[in-house]
């Protein structure tokens, strides 16, 4: 592998978040959230992972889900979070024994339209103030009336979703809960409200089911890393230097010429750049890690390349190791530096860049 870009990751740091989100709700069952080919870390081998502890795997369409079922993963319930979304995907449910997700009355005409052998459980979204997919007022218990008539169903689970419980100062968590509460359904049937701020923030959210995603690739669900030490970083972004080159004071780096040097300086081109998913939108001071010191980035990202200030690196020489994030460089500190979230970098980090699995 001559272009040595690799996303080096740690499937026993997921588990191990993945245990840290179960200790914080233990009466809970934990619905590992895999979506997005496990938000960019590969769905099929962390499911595997956690096999021997998962309670359930969330995916967001049936393609993701029958990519587990056809590796092996037979056992654990698979959730489909936004349920299906034609008719024909209906008969996939039954074949591969999956739990759906009812959120409009389409989807429920759907389902009871549909002849199955066996019953199908189901999840009930509400939309307790999100304001995206779920069921309002009368519509949700409509649905849920119709649901508990059926015989095609089985166990009914009602589930909403938090627009904002990564804001430990909103209200409207709360608000959120207590709309969901007010249904009264919440009392007679299995519910699923937390997400990983959630969990992490908010105990009366926790009920039957959580959904713990992005905690489990060891990111904080919080803007200024709130609670981030009980995490463990489970991917480590890093390439290396390619080019090192000396530039006088003045002199311009990159497209754009954005980044000026302000005194003599030492410049390292590492071999990553926005085709490999690393956002062109880092700002000159973005971090990255080489020879046991943080560096910055300087100037903008390009396809293939990123440039950095060596000042002050040790002995840099082409071939060392750039971290970009990860075991030394928080995610989430890169991802302030771009203007975007942790969730956005991990999903779209691209197949250029080699999977390594610890
Ligand atoms: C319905 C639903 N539940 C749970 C999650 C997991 O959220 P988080 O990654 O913030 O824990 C998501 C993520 O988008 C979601 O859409």
């Amino acid at each position: 592998m001559p272009r040595r870009c690799i996303a080096s990751i740690n499937l026993n740091a997921i588990k191990k978040n993945y245990l840290y989100a179960k200790s914080l709700s233990p009466n809970a069952k934990a619905i590992a959230i895999v979506k997005a080919n496990a938000y960019g870390h590969g769905a099929i081998k962390v499911a595997s992972h956690l096999e021997d502890c998962a309670d359930c795997y969330g995916v967001a369409c049936t393609e993701e889900a029958i990519e587990l079922r056809n590796s092996g993963i037979d056992k654990t319930p698979i959730l489909l979070m936004e349920g299906v979304f034609e008719v024909s995907e209906v008969k996939l449910i039954e074949k591969y024994n999956l739990i759906v997700t009812v959120c409009n009355s389409k989807q429920l005409q759907w389902l009871l339209d549909n002849q199955f052998n066996k019953s199908v459980d189901v999840f009930v979204k509400y939309d307790s103030g999100m304001g995206r997919l779920g069921f309002q007022g009368e519509e949700f218990i409509n649905a849920i009336n119709l649901l508990e008539e059926s015989e095609k169903i089985g166990q009914i689970t009602l589930m909403t979703h938090f627009s904002s419980a990564d804001d430990l100062n909103s209200t409207s968590t709360n608000e959120q809960i207590s709309n969901f509460d007010k249904t009264l359904y919440s009392k007679k049937y299995s519910t699923s409200l937390a997400n990983s701020a959630a969990i992490m923030s908010l105990s009366e959210s926790h009920r039957e089911y959580t959904r713990p995603g992005i905690m489990l690739y060891g990111s904080s669900p919080f803007p200024k890393k709130t609670f981030l030490n009980k995490l463990t970083p489970a991917m480590t972004l890093s390439s290396v230097l390619i080019s090192i080159k000396s530039f006088k004071v003045g002199q311009s780096i990159g497209y754009g010429c954005r980044y000026i040097c302000k005194q003599d300086t030492l410049i390292g081109v590492v071999a990553i750049g926005y085709a490999d998913g690393y956002p062109r939108s880092a700002e000159d001071g973005t971090p990255v890690y080489i020879n046991g010191v943080k560096s910055k980035i300087a100037g903008r990202v390009s396809m293939d390349m990123i440039t950095i200030d060596l000042t002050g690196v040790p002995n840099p020489q082409i071939g060392d190791c750039v971290e970009l994030f990860g075991e030394n460089i928080s995610i989430d500190e890169v991802a302030e530096h771009c203007s975007t979230i942790s969730y956005e970098i991990f999903t779209k980090i691209t197949n250029r860049v080699y999977k390594s699995y610890v």
